[in-house]
């Protein structure tokens, strides 16, 4: 026996383990395995043995073929696993690497308080209704009782698109609107924030375009009581439980009797401060009984509906709860302003 073939096993043992990519490993077999290889040499060597040794070298040679070939097989799998982690390791994703910086926006300070105040009276009952920025002169004055020459127009002057049209200058238009659409039959309990306009001399506190929310209530039994116990509710909701509610009478086209309501200041409690110029009072808002004739211009039976309306205006709230102090502040786009009212 010429061939040592428990050397040829041991041998390929040593020279597969450096073995590191296919192609060597692909030329390593073919010396062990291929055709000028020692094993093949081997099997050639078979035929010239006597036959009482053919059998036992013969077998020999096919354990070492057996063994060779499953050593092989084996480390091509080990290389194929290697190359995949390798792989994997290089095409990882860097989680160390800062993360791109999104720009975050936040709510308005009015939208917050208008979706806080819609929030607040939804819960009371009320709905929501839309109105147009662009109003009809008929709609945002006459029928809410202020006709042609009234002088209360002339705190309302506007934007007027055409002699007929008009940038609204007050949500209260929107109490008309509703009014005929539910053509004289109550209740209605319903609030309209939105936009208005008006040609305001600019101040701190004036702009020629701001927020109201007009709300309405038309029912048979509507009444002062109702209208002053909603109002102290919403006034302690914006401002705290603690706060006392002042009702002062006024004057409104569209209300009789009318009333301004002042809020006890919330920074000093009422002992009186510049912010509520000395006085202990903050006015916030306008409201009374809808007048008859309002009910009767739109459709609605005086003798049998009344009806209570307020109106507020939303920058003034905002103001008013985060401490802004220049309205101006409100419609500039200062983003580092803006961030402030940013909810993480
Ligand atoms: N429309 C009024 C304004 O813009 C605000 C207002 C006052 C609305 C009294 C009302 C109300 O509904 O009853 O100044």
């Amino acid at each position: 026996m010429s061939t040592n073939l428990d050397g040829i096993y041991a041998q390929a043992e040593k020279d597969v383990a450096p073995i590191d990519s296919h192609d060597k490993l692909a030329a390593l077999k073919a010396d062990y395995l291929g055709a000028s290889s020692a094993l093949k040499q081997a099997f050639l060597e078979i035929k010239t043995l006597p036959s009482d040794q053919k059998g036992a070298f013969g077998k020999k040679v096919n354990e070492v073929k057996v063994q060779l070939e499953a050593l092989f097989i084996q480390k091509d799998k080990e290389i194929t696993e290697k190359e995949a982690r390798k792989k994997i390791e290089e095409e990882k994703d860097d989680i160390s690497l800062p993360g791109r910086n999104h720009f975050k926006g936040a709510k308005h300070p009015c939208r917050l308080i208008e979706d806080d105040l819609t929030q607040f009276f939804l819960g009371l009952g009320y709905s929501v209704a839309e109105g147009n920025d662009v109003e009809s002169d008929l709609f945002n004055f006459e029928l809410v009782n202020i006709p042609k020459d009234h002088p209360a127009r002339d705190m309302q002057d506007s934007f007027y698109i055409d002699d007929n049209l008009l940038l609204r200058s007050q949500t209260s238009g929107v109490q008309a609107h509703v009014m005929q659409e539910r053509k004289g039959i109550g209740p209605i309990k319903i609030i309209c924030p939105g936009k208005t306009y008006r040609r305001d001399d600019d101040d701190l506190t004036h702009s020629h375009q701001f927020s109201q929310c007009e709300g309405l209530v038309v029912s048979e039994d509507a009444s002062m009581g109702m209208l002053m116990e909603t109002l102290t509710l919403m006034m302690r909701h914006f401002f705290g439980e603690k706060r006392e509610v002042r009702f002062r009478p006024s004057f409104f086209p569209f209300t009789e009797p009318s009333i301004e309501v002042d809020v006890s200041c919330f920074n000093c409690s009422g002992k009186g401060c510049p912010m509520c110029k000395n006085t202990g009072w903050i006015e916030v808002l306008g409201a009374g009984m809808v007048h008859p004739n309002v009910l009767r211009l739109n459709g609605f039976d005086p003798e049998k509906y009344q009806g209570f309306a307020f109106g507020v205006g939303l920058e003034r709230i905002a103001m008013l709860k985060y401490g802004i102090d220049d309205i101006r502040k409100l419609f500039l786009s200062d983003t580092s302003f803006l961030k402030q009212f940013r909810k993480e």
